[in-house]
């Protein structure tokens, strides 16, 4: 029996046969998790940790019972003692439980978390849309001000310009606050009530739960009725107009391009005010690159201080597909920076020695399994890319001198078994 991976999901390795599926190399991930780290440096976040799953109550009462993800597409099991479980689709409610569970508020009065890992959601898997993805995300808790989504918006920015990416655009919008949404809920109900039986099945169902979803549909029947739509822009009250305004305003001095999208909501319950989402051509249908917004109520609807919060997650698969449509540089991958081939089972425990006392000088370095020719052993080094090969038989031990080959230019450099780690030192000091 040969076992295969589940749908939707994927191995990442340090070597992939095929070119196009190059982006699932282990190095990659290195790359972009380097960037990543950085950037969340750079800007002040620091790292938390959730775990893989929660429960399910979580999910349902942060993102709202009828948002797709938890309508559709959670992965929800009962734990032993019939607890119901899920795996985590998302990283801000888990958070923002920990958050509020560790009493980090006591803490400070301003928080700023970035977090990478696994999350999980049943779809249709396709290019771009996978069952296990990644996420790199960010939360700012206890700032209300619109400084700090534009903070957040500037941040994602400046990661996909770090990493080379082109061609993405910023989409910009605002849903307001609770009291704009109400009424602005019944001016688009009104509308589309005529048009009712035109509408998709899902914007049918959305009609009622959550008609402001109607707007996020991507059917094309759907987009048309709403053309004429009223707009969420001309039911802003006057503070979240002043704080659009004022995002808008940041990220001009910024000089962060975005477009106004109106349309713009996105499909989770917990947001207020500015939402937005950056995408990219290159990804196809699966478009987004990555999204976010403000949550100001969620803390308190979790049971914790009522703290202001912003924040964005973007899916590091959709980054790695970019960058590789855009064919944008990456780190190379991990390669030995001496190889040391043994000639012969006498000399092969001197080499052995010789290989650890590299590694624990912090030089990268591999060794030939014992008993491989010569031939064989050299182009096992070229295979793993190694700098320099360093082969040791009975004469160079005895001799204490030995020919460190560079594998490109097949240049050959005499030293001294003696001297063996200072001459390589210095040597990856200058690589
Ligand atoms: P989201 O828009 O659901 O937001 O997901 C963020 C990003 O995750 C998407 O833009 C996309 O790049 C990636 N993504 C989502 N689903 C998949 C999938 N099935 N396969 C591959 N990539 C995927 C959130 O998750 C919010 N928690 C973001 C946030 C943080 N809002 C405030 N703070």
């Amino acid at each position: 029996m040969r076992y295969s991976v589940p749908k939707g999901l994927f191995d990442i390795v340090p070597q992939e046969p095929k070119a196009t599926d190059a982006w699932r190399c282990s190095a990659r991930w290195q790359h972009l998790e380097k960037h990543v780290r950085q950037l969340a440096h750079d800007y002040g976040y620091s790292e938390i940790r959730t775990p893989m799953f929660e429960r399910t109550e979580l999910f349902v009462r942060g993102m709202g019972e009828s948002s797709d993800i938890v309508s559709k597409e959670m992965y929800t099991f009962n734990d032993k003692a019939d607890r119901s479980m899920t795996l985590r689709p998302e990283g801000t409610a888990p958070v923002m439980r920990a958050f509020v569970e560790k009493g980090l508020h006591q803490l400070g009065q301003f928080h700023k978390f970035f977090y990478i890992g696994p999350y999980f959601r049943y779809d249709r898997p396709q290019a771009g849309r996978y069952r296990q993805f990644h996420q790199f995300g960010v939360e700012a808790i206890g700032d209300a001000s619109p400084e700090q989504d534009a903070e957040v918006i500037a941040m994602l920015a400046d990661l996909y310009t770090r990493l080379g990416l082109q061609e993405w655009t910023v989409l910009l919008n605002t849903v307001g606050d609770s009291s704009c949404r109400a009424p602005y809920r019944e001016a688009l109900k009104n509308y589309l009530k005529p048009h009712f039986e035109k509408l998709s099945e899902d914007s049918q169902t959305r009609f009622n739960k959550n008609p402001l979803r109607i707007l996020d549909s991507k059917d094309r029947g759907d987009q048309d009725l709403l053309k004429n739509a009223p707009s969420i822009h001309d039911y802003l009250s006057p503070a979240s107009k002043v704080h659009f305004d004022s995002v808008c305003k940041h990220l001009d001095a910024l000089l962060i391009p975005y477009s106004i999208a109106p349309n713009l909501v996105r499909g989770l319950d917990y947001y207020n005010q500015t939402v937005f989402e950056i995408t990219a051509t290159a990804l196809g249908a699966q478009n987004s690159l990555g999204g976010g917004g403000r949550f100001d109520g969620l803390l308190d609807q979790l049971g914790g201080p009522d703290l202001p919060s912003t924040g964005f997650a973007c899916g590091l698969e959709r980054i790695l597909l970019t960058m590789d449509a855009q064919k944008c540089t990456f780190d190379t991958a991990f390669h030995p920076f001496v190889f040391v081939v043994p000639l012969g089972d006498n000399a092969f425990d001197a080499a052995y020695q010789c290989t650890f006392a590299l590694r624990r000088e912090g030089i990268p370095a591999d060794i030939a399994p014992k008993g491989r020719k010569v031939q064989k052993a050299l182009q096992l080094a070229d295979q793993k890319q190694a700098t320099y090969a360093l082969v040791l038989g009975d004469d160079e031990i005895q001799s204490g001198t030995a020919k460190l080959k560079h594998l490109q230019s097949r240049r050959e450099i005499d030293i001294k078994l003696d001297a063996l780690i200072t001459t390589c030192e210095k040597l990856y000091a200058n690589n």
